[in-house]
């Protein structure tokens, strides 16, 4: 049971990665965070909704869990359904979408039971439905059980709505949070992406480290629900006291176009004043001064752009610079390929569990302090 105005929402996160959304979610002190499979259950209302959107770096999307009710087939569905208080949350002139699955029930049809709810809202409440709305309703029913969810971010949130520019394997910014937080990093050391790419990595550290809220600059499905406090909201969303890092987030890649993006990039996220980006092979690549910290860095696979062959000679040089170059720091390779990961020569723990990002198994190698 959860006390009046309460309710549980589920923080969406990649699978591989719930622990430390689980640990993010803790930090920011939202209430009986539980690791489940593909995320994180807290307990809280709209107010932890909204801050769980605004604040969480982890996070794919924050569904409320507003209500269930037993279905045992599809007229029962229709009726419960028309019964529900959607006025609580909905609102007459905003469309919605409706969404199902069934696992473990006598209703096995999602997209027949989808289109029953849909039908009772539209019907008894009056929003309309577009399959291209921005406010989505999903209904899960399990063991007979439906529950009604919503979801509050709308676009995913790694969409920090910063990022115009993206190269040719963007890391997702949700994931690039939660392998730098698996490599220990909390905003006070350096961070050296040496293929940054856009600068997924770079940005993403050089955010942290200056205390910025992911979600400070986009908007959310949230702002289209009943009871909306626009004012509380901007409230909320200016209150976060930026902090004044004590040393610089550098990338570096060889491909020109890669570093005109990243610079626009921290551009638009505010972040370029932290951020150094230089044209540069691996092989060019210099620590920074000052003192050592993370190098993380996520080399072309091979799956998705390249060959494999030269990918060896690449991280066979890749871990010759860092060996030579980098005594102090540590090392965080994000690949598909353990083979790609052994060629570096860099003295790498084995990998945790794997994490599933766009159809592939992405393993973050990390190694201690290099000598
Ligand atoms: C998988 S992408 C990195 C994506 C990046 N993490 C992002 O979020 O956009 C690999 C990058 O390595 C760069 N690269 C390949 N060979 C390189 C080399 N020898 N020196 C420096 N960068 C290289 C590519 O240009 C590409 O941008």
């Amino acid at each position: 049971m959860t006390p009046a105005g309460e309710f549980e929402i589920f923080l969406m996160a990649p699978p591989g990665l719930e622990k430390e959304l689980c640990e993010e979610a803790r930090e920011r002190g939202f209430r009986n965070p539980k690791q489940i499979l593909g995320g994180v259950t807290v307990t809280g209302g709209w107010t932890e909704v909204w801050r769980a959107n605004l604040e969480l770096r982890g996070c794919g999307r924050v569904l409320a869990r507003i209500g269930s009710f037993r279905a045992m087939h599809l007229a029962q569905l229709d009726k419960r359904a028309r019964k529900f208080p959607w006025a609580d949350v909905l609102r007459k002139d905003v469309p919605v979408h409706v969404e199902a699955s069934c696992t473990r029930s006598r209703i096995y049809h999602s997209e027949a039971a989808a289109q029953r709810i849909g039908r009772a809202i539209a019907e008894e409440f009056g929003s309309p439905l577009d399959k291209n709305a921005g406010l989505v309703i999903k209904a899960r029913i399990e063991d007979d059980l439906c529950t009604i969810s919503i979801d509050t971010s709308g676009q995913s949130l790694h969409k920090r709505g910063h990022k115009e520019a993206i190269g040719k394997a963007p890391m997702r910014e949700t994931l690039a949070a939660l392998f730098l937080r698996r490599c220990g990093f909390n905003g006070a050391e350096p961070v050296v992406d040496p293929m940054c790419g856009s600068g997924t990595f770079v940005i993403e550290a050089a955010e942290i480290a200056a205390g910025l809220n992911p979600g400070r600059s986009r908007g959310f499905a949230f702002e289209l629900l009943a009871g909306f406090d626009a004012g509380a909201w901007e409230n909320m969303r200016s209150k976060a006291k930026p902090l004044v890092p004590g040393h610089a987030f550098f990338g570096s890649d060889r491909d020109a176009g890669a570093i005109r993006m990243a610079k626009d990039n921290a551009q638009r996220a505010g972040v370029a004043g932290l951020t150094v980006f230089r044209q540069q092979s691996v092989s060019d690549l210099q620590p920074p001064d000052g003192p050592p910290g993370l190098v993380i860095v996520n080399p072309p696979y091979g799956t998705r752009i390249g060959d494999r062959k030269p990918l060896h000679a690449l991280h066979g040089a890749l871990g010759q610079t860092l060996l030579g170059r980098f005594g102090g720091w540590r090392v965080g390779l994000i690949t598909t390929e353990a083979s790609l990961a052994k060629s570096t020569g860099l003295p790498l723990a084995p990998s945790g569990a794997p994490v599933l990002h766009g159809g592939l198994r992405v393993m973050l190698y990390q190694t201690g302090k290099l000598p």
